[in-house]
């Protein structure tokens, strides 16, 4: 009988360390244990009731078909008009192409812009999936080492240094995961400048946009039409399961992404679209505002109680919901001190490896997805354990 092999881009996949926390979380609450879990990368709300309500009318009027490649046009226009509101910003709606998630427009984003055998530079640490995701085509994330002292951003000035032949650009984003910071105006415009005259693409990941605690809450779109820009409603809607995000494209890109789009996905969710249209109704945003703020007072609560029990916050967490955190005092290794501190406080928490190489070891990511008491008590659960 023939012998079956996987291809070998799916061995270029490492599991992620995080799945053997999840686990071990899920063992130990079937045995009744009460975890608190600060390791998922997920809102713990859930779509606001008119969000809700929109996709059950759609289901029950039978608008379940496929969509046009690109989306809805009222939800590219609500894309669109959001923009221009919140953002201050024009985007046409012929521009966004409607995806399943964030994930689905990286997909596209790939097989766009990017040749089998080219390299993408990214920030380490950054989102993993996205070397993944670039795999998937033949090609390869090329990532660069940050540090710290400068809230783990690129270093620009030094960026041709690493531009080949087949770099073929930038990949960012803003709020960062792992780390919630947010880069600046001035830094993404510098980064353009840069990125363009080497002659590649410059991609914003701007999924975390609206969950910006402290700096400038802005779409790199406001700097040039010319930059990608991936978004999605996972987040800042708390819609996560409803696999709906977006890919902003340069005018000169709507004809290949279209074609990619019919290719690759047919269409986004439908229901899920119909259902996003609401997402801008007046009376969500301002409950998405509410989350926001009392995500903002969860934030505060973390970075003082890290404080109080010496564990250093290490770049600025502006944005998203995450603090990544510096355990190299009490560990050299992340990974078992995570499954360590699981194991007798019963607090799950996300090793650095899971997001880069370099110094991956001395991190941990807090993802604040659970109410302040449960913070309280999760901060409570590691001073002992680190006692
Ligand atoms: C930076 C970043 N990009 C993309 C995604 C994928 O999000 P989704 O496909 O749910 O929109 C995530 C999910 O956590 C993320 O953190």
């Amino acid at each position: 009988m023939k012998k079956h092999k996987l291809a070998s881009r799916v061995e270029a996949i490492s599991p992620f360390q995080v799945m053997a926390i999840l686990e071990r979380a899920k063992a130990l609450a079937a045995q009744g244990e009460d975890v608190i879990h600060l390791e998922i990368g997920e809102p713990d709300f859930v779509a606001v009731d008119a969000v809700r309500d929109a996709g059950i009318d759609a289901i029950q009027q039978g608008k379940t078909g496929y969509t046009s490649a690109t989306g809805l046009p009222e939800l590219k226009k609500a894309i669109s008009d959001d923009y221009a509101n919140r953002y201050q910003v024009k985007v046409a709606p012929e521009r966004i192409i409607v995806t399943p998630g964030a994930s689905g427009a990286l997909i596209l984003m790939a097989s766009l812009m990017v040749e089998s055998d080219d390299e993408v530079i990214m920030p380490d640490p950054c989102y993993p999936c996205n070397r993944h995701f670039l795999v998937q085509t033949g090609a390869k994330a090329k990532l660069l080492e940050t540090d710290a002292e400068s809230a783990f951003e690129l270093d620009l000035d030094t960026l041709s240094n690493h531009w080949q032949e087949n770099t073929s650009g930038v990949w960012l984003a803003s709020p960062s995961n792992p780390t919630g910071a947010v880069l600046s105006r001035e830094y993404l415009s510098k980064a353009w400048t840069k990125v363009q005259s080497l002659g590649g693409h410059l991609l914003v990941d701007e999924i975390y946009q609206g969950l910006v605690y402290e700096g400038e809450d802005f779409s790199a779109l406001s700097i040039s039409d010319d930059i990608f820009v991936v978004n999605s409603f996972s987040k800042y809607f708390a819609m996560t399961g409803w696999r709906l995000g977006w890919l902003v494209v340069p005018e000169w890109a709507i004809e290949g992404a279209t074609k990619l789009a019919q290719n690759l996905f047919i269409s986004a969710p439908t229901v899920s679209q119909y259902a996003a249209i609401s997402a801008f109704k007046p009376e969500v945003m301002a409950e998405c505002e509410a989350r926001r703020e009392s995500l903002n007072r969860r934030r505060l609560t973390l970075l003082s109680g890290l404080k109080k029990i010496g564990l250093p916050v290490v770049a600025p967490a502006q944005g998203a919901f995450y603090v990544y955190v510096d355990v190299s005092k009490v560990t050299d290794d992340a990974m078992l001190w995570c499954l360590a501190l699981l194991e007798s406080e019963k607090v799950a928490l996300t090793p650095g490896a899971d997001f880069g190489v370099k110094d991956a070891h001395k991190y941990v990511r807090f993802a604040y997805t659970c109410d302040e008491d449960r913070l309280q008590e999760a901060l409570m659960r590691i001073a002992r354990f680190m006692s």
